[in-house]
Order: structure tokens, then C-alpha cells, then sequence
């Protein structure tokens, strides 16, 4: 797992649409759903975080700034086979780290039911009670940081 790097890639990159791919795949074709243009409007407003494998983008995150002081994490996704060796607590250390610097004072996210153990395990709470989004359960989650 040496070679894996977490790194902020560009709007619109050749990295971009490889991330793009890797968010359908891993986030969208389990459910049967595909992304619209819709789903993406924002994209260009938020900061992309990636982790690659030498050359192969392997994981995405996405984080969009909601106030000076909140910022949303979502889209969180990594590709199957690298699932459970730590790229994601390592996606999600590097967007703690850059928000704080930037200064954010708390992160948000709306977690998928089976992610949930994911994000208490990286110190997230969980908000309230579970709601449906996408058509599956989700739970609201923030982190001060
Ligand atoms: C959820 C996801 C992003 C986690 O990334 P990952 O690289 O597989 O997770 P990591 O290996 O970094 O795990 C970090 C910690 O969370 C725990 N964890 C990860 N997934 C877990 C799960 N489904 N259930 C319980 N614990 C889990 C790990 O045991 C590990 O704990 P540790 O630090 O004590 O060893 C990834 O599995 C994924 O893309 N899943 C499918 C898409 C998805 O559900 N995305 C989240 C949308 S909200």
C-alpha cells in the first residue's frame, strides 16, 4: 500500500473524469442509478480529493463549503478491490487536515447506513434519526474539528 497517494485534483482534469467513473461504479450502479447532469452541477464549486495507486485513481471524495465555517463531505468512494486497507481513513485524515487549515470549524456528512461504523470510527456523531436518501437510509454525521 506504499504507492498509494491522497492528493486535490482539478475541475474538469483527466483525473476528474476517471473520478467521475470510479463515484458511478462504486456509489451509483449497485443502486441502479446513473448520474445526471444534474447530480454534477455542483462539481465546479467543490474541492475534489483523490487517492491514486500509481497511476490509477482509486478513491474519491468530495468536499463543498456550505459556510465560512462548515463544510460538507460527500461522495465518498473506493474502488472495490481497495476497500478495508485504510485508503478511505486515509482520504478522509488529509480532508480533515486541509479543511482545518482552511479554516473550517466543523464537517458534515449524510452518511449511508452500511458507511456508518466507517465514519464512528474516524470520531464522526451521529445527528438524529436515519432519513432516506437516494432511496436508501442515511444519518446525518459532524465532526469539530
Ligand atoms: C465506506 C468506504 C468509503 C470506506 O473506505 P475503506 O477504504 O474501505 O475503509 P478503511 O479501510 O479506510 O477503514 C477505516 C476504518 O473503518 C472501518 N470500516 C470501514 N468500512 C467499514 C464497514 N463497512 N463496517 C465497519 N467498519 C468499517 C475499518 O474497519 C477501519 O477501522 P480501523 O481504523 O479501526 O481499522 C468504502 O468501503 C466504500 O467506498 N464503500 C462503498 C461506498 C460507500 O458506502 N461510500 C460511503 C458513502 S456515505
Amino acid at each position: 500500500m506504499s504507492t498509494i497517494k491522497i492528493g486535490l485534483i482539478e475541475y474538469d482534469s483527466e483525473q476528474y473524469i476517471e473520478s467521475v467513473a470510479l463515484r458511478q461504479d462504486v456509489l451509483r450502479t449497485p443502486l441502479g442509478l446513473k448520474f445526471t447532469k444534474e447530480n454534477m452541477t455542483n462539481d465546479a464549486n467543490e474541492m475534489h480529493i483523490a487517492a491514486t495507486d500509481g497511476e490509477q485513481l482509486i478513491g474519491v471524495l468530495l468536499l463543498r463549503p456550505l459556510s465560512d465555517h462548515l463544510v460538507k463531505m460527500r461522495q465518498v468512494a473506493v474502488k472495490e478491490v481497495y476497500q478495508g486497507k485504510g485508503v478511505g481513513k486515509q482520504m478522509v485524515q488529509f480532508c480533515e487536515s486541509l479543511c482545518k487549515s482552511m479554516g473550517f470549524a466543523r464537517i458534515e456528512l449524510n452518511a449511508r447506513q452500511v458507511a456508518l461504523a466507517f465514519y464512528l470510527s474516524q470520531d464522526y456523531d451521529q445527528i438524529g434519526e436515519s432519513f432516506l436518501e437516494i432511496g436508501i437510509p442515511h444519518f446525518k454525521m459532524i465532526k469539530k474539528l
